[in-house]
């Protein structure tokens, strides 16, 4: 049995059984901090928390490891709802292209992109590619993340599909954090279906869904609702067929233009729509009237120099906003939700209050995941971390780059 106990924290964040499971609007600028606070963890399990002048006799003293977070703080381990972290390569050489100019989707109308990674992902081993995303999450977990979502959506085939399906599904047996799965076949016609899209997108319904179905490895589907890739009528068609076999949608919308695909997923019942570079008054009142969790990517905005999704205009519409950092070799090549933090505060002009909320307690529902993660509350196991010294909390989102986590206990 561990016993842990943490005590001087300079500040408790987003700890009590009362924080709701989500915020939204004006309600995202309020944030729990416990100042002078210990924190007692049994096993992974919170027993007590509160005031350190309290603290004193509810601890049994016997095997117990103190900490001294003297000028620390602690809080939820941030949640990513939305990544690619299974890939097979990295793509340096479309950065390098977009720097001579090249745009997002010129590379990849000369088969570059999506159709890139594939080609990748089908030369190598389903081993070698576990045991490459295993690395990459060992070190996702040490930034301060405490669940993951990861997407297929790299496969296109039947093979490549299933092959990226089972990776994660290993990831989500062998991993210390909770993993879930979403499958993405409809990222990218391939080319060899340029002139028959019809037939890829009968293979996702017909073959695909049937076998993951079979074998269980997926929570959630996803659509590329994009100029260039699946039309709003397809995306609803694909989505249907997933929502048939018990997968709801999580899906990729408004990257760069608006085509109608939130008001269709809002209707289809998302958990989240994600992206959102682009929105209208449309998208934001079909938003208002669902439970559907907007999420952000600023990492991809900051990657490929376009817009960032417009924060402030969502929370002043009263919606309640997730963070996420679409970690993948194409868009976003960077993990750290730290560094999505500081993105969201510096060039959507979020207050490091909104997006701690964005990436606790609202990214947790952007997963189905309120119920464990994304708050410090009695009885619950979910992943916390906790900081190095830091003169404030602002801190996390000012000092960009610098790895403020020491520790997370899992
Ligand atoms: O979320 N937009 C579509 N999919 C990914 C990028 C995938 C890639 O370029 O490999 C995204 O940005
Ligand atoms: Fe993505």
């Amino acid at each position: 049995m561990s016993k842990i106990l943490i005590k001087n924290i300079k500040g408790l964040v987003q700890a009590g059984e009362q924080i709701p499971s989500v915020r939204r609007g004006a309600e995202m600028k309020q944030l729990e901090v416990l100042e002078n606070a210990y924190l007692a963890l049994e096993d992974g399990e919170v027993i007590a928390y509160g005031p350190m002048n309290e603290w004193e006799g509810i601890i049994d003293w016997r095997e117990l490891e103190i900490i001294d977070a003297d000028g620390c703080f602690v809080l939820p381990a941030f949640i990513d709802s939305h990544t690619h972290t299974v890939f097979a390569k990295t793509r340096e050489e479309e950065f390098v292209d977009r720097i001579h100019g090249l745009s997002y989707e010129e590379i990849a109308a000369r088969g570059g992109g999506i159709l890139n990674s594939a080609r990748k992902l089908s030369e190598l081993s389903e081993e070698n590619l576990y045991s490459d995303a295993k690395k990459r999450i060992e070190r996702i977990i040490q930034t301060g993340t405490g669940a993951l979502e990861i997407k297929s959506g790299y496969g296109l085939s039947l093979e490549g599909e299933l092959k990226m399906l089972r990776v994660i599904k290993r990831l989500k047996e062998s991993m210390p954090i909770v993993i879930k799965a979403t499958f993405l076949g409809a990222h990218a016609f391939p080319a060899e279906y340029k002139e028959n899209e019809r037939a890829y997108i009968d293979l996702i319904i017909n073959q695909m869904l049937p076998a993951i179905h079979a074998e269980q490895l997926a929570d959630y589907i996803d659509v590329f609702c994009e100029r260039n890739y699946f039309s709003v009528a397809e995306m609803e068609e694909i989505l249907k067929a997933g929502i048939a076999y018990g997968l709801k949608p999580k899906v990729h919308v408004n990257q760069f233009s608006i085509l109608g695909g939130v008001e269709k997923a809002v209707e289809l019942g998302a958990i989240s729509v994600d992206h959102l570079e682009e929105i209208d008054e449309k998208d934001i009142q079909a938003l208002k009237k669902s439970n559907v969790i907007p999420t952000l990517l600023p990492g991809c905005s900051h990657f490929l120099s376009i817009p960032f999704g417009d924060a402030r205009r969502m929370i002043e519409a009263g919606l309640p906003i997730a963070l996420a950092s679409d970690f993948n070799p194409g868009s976003s090549p960077n993990y750290d939700l730290m560094t999505i933090l500081s993105l969201a505060c510096i060039k959507q002009k979020m207050t490091p209050e909104e997006g701690i909320n964005a990436l606790t307690i609202n990214a947790a529902a952007a997963l189905e995941l309120s119920e464990s993660h994304g708050k410090i509350a009695l009885g619950r196991k979910s992943p916390i971390m906790l900081t190095n010294e830091i003169p404030s909390l602002a801190y996390l989102a000012y000092a960009f780059g610098e790895q403020h986590v020491q520790r997370i206990f899992i």
